[in-house]
């Protein structure tokens, strides 16, 4: 493995995933503790009520943060904390971040920080949540609120955090909050959420007048036919147009893709929504990319589902989510990013991967998380090899978390936390993670 001298190492968390502290400082409930309440919905009705208590705790993880070696940190902003009531700002909950932030960057991190990474606010739910278009006005208050309070200390900024889980999972799967399953409303979800990104944008770069870089964070799945019939390959290329190319067009093209408006017409039955302007603010130019890769997609076509594909069989070796490990097709999702949409910078935001870790002796011996994040890193530098240009890194995550549906069930961190006591434990991939980091700055 080799990387740049400039290249950044990182680690990433978010908000409702280790904060804990649901009721303190000002937050009002965020639509991620109303979809824990209701019965079903979260593994066991796990919450984020104490999750990591990282709101108490911060001290002690920005310690660890430091002992790993990495450059920067990447955390989100819960929005209930900045703003608890519509048009109340609460300074209480912006000091936490600015406390955070001041303390990183003390320490020689550099904080990365996203605006939005899934927990929006009940009373903007209460008002249609990302469905209603007054929601990118909402988001640009809490966007200038951020600015103006924290650009001086972030390193760089993240709008939005994977809008295809916020939209496609929280309102057309139902399986993220606030769990609806619409279609319709998904794909103005989605839209607004494009939109406010865009306008976020644009208002730190001419109100702020800000060098701050920024982007916005897409999650992407490569996705590959089960055969080469030619039902499959349709069912490929819709699968990917509802992962890939429904973010990806607008961001980079300033248009949807048409085969996608068809086939989503069965459900949306007017485009009206997008008003003049709005795919020119989506497409705005920004500083990076950020990309988030965990696994490839393998389908096959079925005429009983939605938009005629399915998941299908794969032999690969797998996560303990399930998902498969394939690093050769990051590399092809990289390539095509290259060829086909943007030059940016590209930022790896989050990789990483969930097993079921136990501790013995003190330990926790993760070959296979080590072994996963040793590929995708092996495929970074191979990349850059090739001229790619991946500037910066984000290991997902630094501490077992909150994963959202599955709870504290699905164990993502580099550091091990018993939820009982709190203690955080490195695991084997830490101590892994730190000598990478280690190694690359002793070679410059
Ligand atoms: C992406 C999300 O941004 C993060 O919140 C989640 O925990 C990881 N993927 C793992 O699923």
């Amino acid at each position: 493995m080799k990387f740049d001298k400039q290249f950044t190492f990182g680690t990433a968390t978010s908000s409702y995933q280790i904060e804990g502290a649901a009721a303190e400082g000002g937050r009002t409930p965020s639509i991620w503790d109303m979809f824990c309440d209701i019965p079903g919905r979260v593994h066991k009705q796990h919450n984020g009520d104490v999750a990591c208590d990282h709101y108490h705790r911060f001290e002690e993880d920005i310690q660890h943060i430091k002992r790993l070696g990495v450059d920067t940190y990447r955390f989100s902003i819960a929005w209930p904390r900045i703003f608890p009531e519509k048009g109340k700002y609460n300074q209480e909950g912006m000091d936490f971040y600015k406390k955070l932030a001041t303390r990183l960057t003390e320490e020689g991190i550099k904080p990365a920080v996203t605006l939005y990474h899934w927990d929006l606010p009940m009373w903007a739910h209460e008002e249609g949540g990302w469905v209603n278009r007054e929601s990118v006005g909402w988001f640009l208050e809490y966007a200038r609120a951020c600015f103006t309070e924290l650009d001086g200390v972030v390193d760089s900024w993240i709008t939005h955090n994977e809008p295809w889980c916020a939209g496609f999972l929280g309102y057309h799967q139902g399986v993220h909050a606030p769990g609806h399953t619409n279609m319709d409303e998904a794909v103005k979800a989605v839209h607004h959420m494009l939109v406010s990104h865009g306008k976020a944008v644009e208002m730190l770069k001419k109100e702020f007048a800000s060098d701050t870089e920024i982007g916005i964070t897409l999650n992407l799945s490569p996705v590959y036919p089960k055969s080469d019939s030619v039902n499959d390959a349709l069912a490929a290329n819709n699968a990917d147009g509802y992962s890939n190319r429904w973010f990806l067009d607008p961001v980079f093209k300033g248009e949807y893709p048409k085969d996608m408006m068809n086939l989503f017409s069965k459900y949306v039955h007017s485009y009206d929504f997008i008003k003049e302007g709005d795919m020119e603010a989506i497409s705005i130019e920004c500083d990076f990319f950020g990309i988030n890769y965990y696994s490839r997609g393998i389908v096959e076509f079925s005429a009983a589902t939605d938009f005629l594909h399915r998941g299908a069989y794969s032999d690969y070796e797998k996560t303990g989510m399930g998902w498969d490990i394939a690093p050769n097709e990051f590399k092809d999702l990289i390539r095509r990013l290259r060829a086909e949409y943007t030059q940016l910078p590209i930022i790896i935001t989050e990789n990483g991967a969930a097993y079921d870790d136990v501790v013995e002796n003190g330990r926790v011996h993760d070959k296979e998380r080590t072994d996963y994040v040793e590929k995708h890193l092996q495929a970074v530098s191979d990349l850059n090899g090739e001229g790619m240009n991946i500037s910066g890194y984000y290991l997902w995550s630094l501490m077992d978390n909150f994963e959202w549906s599955f709870g504290y069930d699905k164990r993502f961190g580099i550091l091990y936390v018993d939820f009982d006591t709190q203690e955080r434990i490195w695991k084997d991939s830490a101590y892994r993670y730190a000598e990478i980091i280690r190694d690359h700055k002793k070679s410059h």
